[in-house]
């Protein structure tokens, strides 16, 4: 577990003082996968740089497995720090070296027994999917197999918590997804908690179980990834979410709707396609619909659908709130013309 408690960084620069991270309290379960979401600049780098005391907060406290970090000092520090693996956005290889030697790097700051070395690098390069890259050098390599090396790299002295930095930022959807499917086996197979930073809510619908939004140094919002999916609060978690649920349809098609615009979004637990069948067939009214997607987060649905909805008003008012009585919610955009 990783309890956050009160952190805050400040950097000194020339220019004067500068705030990354703002008071923050977060408690990661362990096993979990947390996502942080912000845009560029919202500290999401300086708080996962002090969980590990890359970084050393100005303020506050982090405790990983009942530990408070920022009381060790030296080798005690050195010895926690091994527990917490980290990968990069550019996954800072070392050039000159194989793979394999990029990997036994790792072990040698762990002092591992040179006997044991070979075979543990063989384990991990198993464990990544890149045994037949043992003696290649990065230059060799794609980005999403650099990335799988950092993956080993970070697995080798078998951490307890595994830090995320922008991990698939510099890869193709293809490599992304296929990267985020390893990570979710690490976190399944090894249970290793996981805390990853992105600006992409399409990385944090594939493998995280909650997450927070972080603006100016502070986390803004924060919970269980479905329910900020289906619910989300402020602002900006709407903007982040809209780049993964959104309906962009033609200004011409909405000004050619005569009935009621309305908004309908059905939870995993609400089977959407059925109530639309009963409310159409119950009510005097016309549904017609103008876009419809169903998201799957972690396997569960959450359906939107955006409808216009045509007969008398009131006809049109208990339409509405029969759907919202079975458990949809209804958001009605505009109402008829
Ligand atoms: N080493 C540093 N020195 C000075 N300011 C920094 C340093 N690192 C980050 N910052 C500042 O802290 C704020 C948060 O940055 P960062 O944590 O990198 O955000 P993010 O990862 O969300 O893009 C920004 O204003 C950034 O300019
Ligand atoms: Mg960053």
């Amino acid at each position: 577990m990783i309890r956050i408690k009160e952190l805050s960084k400040e950097y000194t620069t020339k220019k004067g003082p500068v705030i990354g991270v703002n008071q923050v309290n977060l408690t990661i379960s362990e096993g979990e996968v947390f996502g942080i979401v912000g845009y560029s600049g919202a500290g999401k780098s300086s708080l996962l740089r002090c969980i590990n005391l890359l970084e050393r907060p100005t303020g506050g406290s982090i405790e990983v497995n009942g530990r408070d970090l920022t009381k060790l000092k030296g080798e005690e520090l050195r010895k926690a720090r091994l527990k917490i693996g980290m990968i990069f956005q550019h996954f800072y290889l070392i050039s000159q070296k194989t793979v394999a030697e990029n990997i036994s790097f790792a072990l040698k700051a762990a002092s591992t027994p040179r006997e044991k070395m070979a075979s543990r690098v063989v384990e991990l390069l198993e464990m990544v999917g890149l045994t037949d890259k043992k003696d290649v050098y990065p230059a060799q390599l794609s980005g999403g197999q650099k990335q799988r090396v950092g993956i080993a790299r970070a697995l080798a002295n078998n951490p307890a918590v595994l830090l995320c930095d922008e991990a698939t930022s510099a890869l193709d959807p293809n490599t992304t997804l296929s990267i985020l499917r390893l990570l979710k086996k690490i976190n399944r197979e090894l249970n290793i908690t996981i805390v990853l930073i992105t600006h992409e809510m399409n990385v944090v619908k594939e493998i995280c179980d909650r997450m927070a939004v972080m603006q100016d140094g502070r986390v803004v919002e924060e919970g269980d990834v479905y329910d900020i999916f289906s619910n989300p609060v402020t602002d900006l978690t709407k903007e982040f979410i809209s780049s993964v649920v959104s309906f962009d349809v033609p200004q011409s098609i909405l000004d050619a709707c005569k009935g009621r615009l309305v908004k309908v979004l059905f939870r995993g637990d609400v089977a959407g396609e059925g109530i639309i069948a009963d409310t159409v067939k119950q009510f005097d009214i016309k549904a017609n619909f103008l876009h419809g997607s169903i998201e799957y987060i972690q396997e569960k649905p959450l359906g939107l659908f955006l409808m216009e909805i045509k007969g008398e008003p009131d006809d049109v008012t208990r339409a509405i709130s029969y759907m919202e009585g079975r458990g949809a919610q209804a958001e009605v955009i505009r109402n008829g013309l």
